[in-house]
Order: C-alpha cells, then sequence, then structure tokens
C-alpha cells in the first residue's frame, strides 16, 4: 500500500477537502496532518475550531487511516518522518502565499522519489470566503473569550490595537496587509480608558463611570469577534472589582487589565507631573484575589499592570510587585514605563525572566515606539498593546478639515482629505 500524505487546516471543512481526501485514497493509506494553532497563527488568523476539535472532525472522515499534528507550516518535518509516496494538494497553492511551502514539498519528495499530486481547485468555495461570512455571522462570548488564552499559547507575540467606538473597532477587525508569505493583522482590541475618555471629551480620571465604559464596550462587542481586553483602570474598590469582572467576562470580554494605583488616578503618561498614588502591595494583591475568586471560567485573565516605573520606584520595587501579584493569582503582569528609551524595561525584563514563577508580560510601547515587535518578543514580553493610535491620528485630520471649511467658507478644498460619500456608505455592510 503507498503512503499518501495531505495537510490542512480543515477549520472549516467544505467539498473541495473531501475532493482532496479522495483523490488521495485512490492513491493508498492516507495520513492528514492538521496544522496546529501555532503553525497557523504562524502565518494567519488562528482558526475557529481549536486544534482538537479539528481533530476529531478529520480523523472521522471516511478513508483517512492516520492524523498527525503538523507543527509547521512547512511540511517538510512531517514529510522526512513519514517519507510518503505521494502529497496530495489543491492547485490553489502555486500562486500567492504558499508557493514556497509547496516548492520545498517537492524538493523534498525528490529525496525518496515520492511525487506530488495536485488535484484541480474546488472553484466556488473557498475556507477565506466561509471564514467572511462566519465574520458575518459574528462569535459567541464563549468563543470570544477564550481565543485570548489560545492566542497566548500558539503566539510569540500578541498584537493589539486600541479602539473607542465601534469605527475603530472595524479598523482593529478587518484592517490586513500581506508581507513576506504572511497575512498580517490585529490579533484583539484594548480598550482605553484615555480613548474611551477622550472621545468622550472627558479627561482620564476614572470620570467615565462603568455604565458609560459598558455602552463603548458594547458597541465593539457589536464590531468585532476578536478578543478585547479592557482598560480597568484601577479596577475601583475590591468590592466594586469583584462585580466588573463578572460583567465583563458574562459580556465575552477576555481580559481586564487593573493598575496598581489609588485615589485620584491620573494618566500614567504624565508621571511625576501629577500626584498619584501607588496602591501598597497586599491591598493590591488582594483585589487581585477578590477579581480572581469572583470570575466563573477558567478562561478570564485578570492582568496586574505595574506602576512602579512610571511613579519613579525604581526596578526593585516593580519587581517585588511583580512577584507578589503572581502568587496573588494574576494571570499576567503589565510593566508600564514612559520613558523614550527602553532601560528600564529592558531592566526589568531581563531580570523579571529570572523568575521562576512566570506569567505572560505586557508592554504598551507609546513613548519607546520605535521598538519593533520581534525585539519585544526578545525581551520576553508576549503582548503588546498599542494603546491610543487610531484616535491621536484621527483628531489631526478631522482638525485640519474642520480648519479648511474655517478658512475657504466651503467644503471642498476639504475634501481631498476626505473619503468619498459612496466609500462611506458602503463601508458599514447592509447599510443601503
Ligand atoms: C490607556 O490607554 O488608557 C492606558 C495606557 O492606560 S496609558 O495611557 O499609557 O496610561
Ligand atoms: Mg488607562
Amino acid at each position: 500500500m503507498k503512503k499518501v500524505y495531505v495537510g490542512m487546516s480543515a477549520d472549516l471543512i467544505h467539498p473541495g477537502h473531501l475532493n482532496i481526501v479522495s483523490k488521495a485514497r485512490e492513491l493508498g493509506e492516507v495520513t492528514v496532518g492538521i496544522l496546529t494553532d501555532k503553525a497557523i497563527a504562524s502565518y494567519k488568523r488562528l482558526p475557529f475550531l481549536t486544534y482538537e476539535q479539528r481533530k476529531i472532525i478529520i480523523e472521522n472522515i471516511k478513508g483517512i487511516k492516520h492524523v498527525v499534528p503538523q507543527e509547521t507550516l512547512d511540511y517538510v518535518p512531517n514529510l522526512r518522518k513519514l517519507k510518503p509516496d505521494y502529497v496530495v494538494h489543491g492547485t490553489d497553492w502555486r500562486t500567492g502565499l504558499q508557493q514556497k511551502t509547496r516548492q520545498r514539498v517537492i524538493d523534498v519528495l525528490k529525496e525518496w522519489g515520492g511525487e506530488l499530486i495536485e488535484p484541480e481547485y474546488t472553484e466556488g468555495i473557498s475556507s477565506t470566503k466561509l471564514i467572511s461570512a462566519a465574520k458575518e455571522i459574528g462569535t459567541t462570548p464563549q468563543i470570544r473569550m477564550r481565543t485570548f488564552k489560545r492566542l497566548l499559547e500558539s503566539k510569540p507575540i500578541i498584537r493589539i490595537l486600541e479602539a473607542h467606538n465601534g469605527l475603530t473597532a472595524l479598523i482593529a477587525e478587518h484592517t490586513k496587509i500581506q508581507k513576506e508569505q504572511k497575512t498580517k493583522e490585529f490579533d484583539g482590541v484594548w480598550i482605553s480608558s484615555l480613548t474611551d475618555s477622550t472621545a468622550k471629551g472627558k479627561p482620564d480620571i476614572e470620570l467615565v463611570d462603568f455604565t458609560s465604559r459598558l455602552s463603548t464596550i458594547q458597541d465593539i462587542l457589536e464590531a468585532t469577534t476578536k478578543p478585547i481586553i479592557l482598560d480597568g483602570d484601577t479596577g475601583g474598590k475590591p468590592e466594586h472589582f469583584l462585580f466588573m469582572v463578572k460583567t465583563l467576562e458574562r459580556l465575552g470580554v477576555s481580559a481586564v487589565i487593573i493598575e496598581d494605583k489609588i485615589g485620584l488616578k491620573k494618566n500614567s503618561l504624565l508621571g511625576t507631573d501629577v500626584p498619584q498614588t501607588q496602591d501598597n502591595v497586599e491591598n493590591f494583591c488582594d483585589k487581585i484575589r477578590i477579581g480572581k475568586q469572583s470570575q466563573i471560567t477558567k478562561d478570564f485573565v485578570i492582568i496586574a499592570r505595574i506602576e512602579s516605573l512610571i511613579l519613579k520606584k525604581g526596578i526593585d520595587d516593580a519587581l517585588i510587585r511583580a512577584n507578589a501579584y503572581i502568587k496573588a493569582g494574576a494571570d499576567a503582569i503589565m510593566i508600564h514605563s514612559k520613558e523614550k528609551d527602553c532601560k528600564e524595561i529592558i531592566e526589568f525584563c531581563k531580570r523579571y525572566n529570572e523568575f521562576e514563577n512566570k506569567v505572560p508580560l505586557v508592554a504598551v510601547p507609546s513613548t519607546y515606539s520605535h521598538i519593533t515587535e520581534t525585539e519585544l518578543n526578545e525581551l520576553g514580553i508576549n503582548i503588546v498593546i498599542y494603546a491610543n493610535h487610531l484616535i491621536r491620528s484621527a483628531y489631526p485630520a478631522m482638525k485640519k478639515t474642520a480648519e479648511k471649511i474655517l478658512e475657504y467658507e466651503r467644503a471642498h478644498e476639504a475634501e481631498e482629505n476626505c473619503m468619498s460619500i459612496k466609500d462611506i456608505l458602503e463601508l458599514i455592510p447592509s447599510g443601503k
């Protein structure tokens, strides 16, 4: 019996997949290599279904003899192990992102005289189309919430973009580019207290109350399927934080970040220019514990944010707090800095990496924006939040338009900075 290998993501099974499998069966005994979440996340968004779910489906398809994980987009490691006589894949990978992967398959098969068989691609149905249809249907609170933990397990660094209303959430949801054989997009949404407050014309001092923030959260939930991290400011009183956690969890928000400050909270980027008080370690640990005890699922994530560097308390203080917050049950740590260079962040990360008991680390590079995601990841950062960039780019553009109208006493000169009426009418689906 000849050995046949088929690699697939198997997220949304359609007749195209079954066509490939039936061609493979005609050639011999079929092994399907299912791409792991990690392998898929290395070049595009996470699949809807987990690896385990996808495995159950594939195992139950007639004619598939073995199912193995394919840990990389590259087929070569599995092919060298199995030495199949045939690899079967649709013709669609001859162009686009997967060309290189295909060439490597052809090259490695030559080592033992194997052959690539390419049945004609099934036109008119594609996973990409199914994915956009699924996106229109939306998601559920449970699926959205747990996606954040799946991302943590699957990606070296998670990329999060700020949104403060439905429109900016759509940008975080849909913006995509193709680069170096990969589809790059944001993994989730940050609901910033700074930009949520600013969008409402209010200062970032916990003045926008939770009811009002909930209305922003609802708008963003409705416009996206991606996981959401809420900036929970200080989390309020521990007795109040308990309810915040329950509400967020019920809605399907994945995570909340609370900062270790008390009293009138001011924005961290103001640093020591304004009076700001840090909570003591004990109290803040209590708040974390209360939060953790009040959640119902194991999927909700509480992230403790350390303000020691912002308040010039030093790296030792930050490390003591990180250690204590982890012991209190924090699922991740956010270390914040407002320095333009990354010295204190680098030093913190170096020493943090020596911890035995580590949790994922979050950075918000607003003042040190020159640092790249790769560099952050090399430091040991797992989540990067672009915390305010959509509103900071929108405001100057809108102001310029307003000034032009004043200057020319008509809107004609402002048009060059505006999207067309047609485009705005078509921006939101089903608007007609
Ligand atoms: C926010 O985006 O509201 C934050 C991050 O809390 S920062 O503005 O840097 O404090
Ligand atoms: Mg904030």
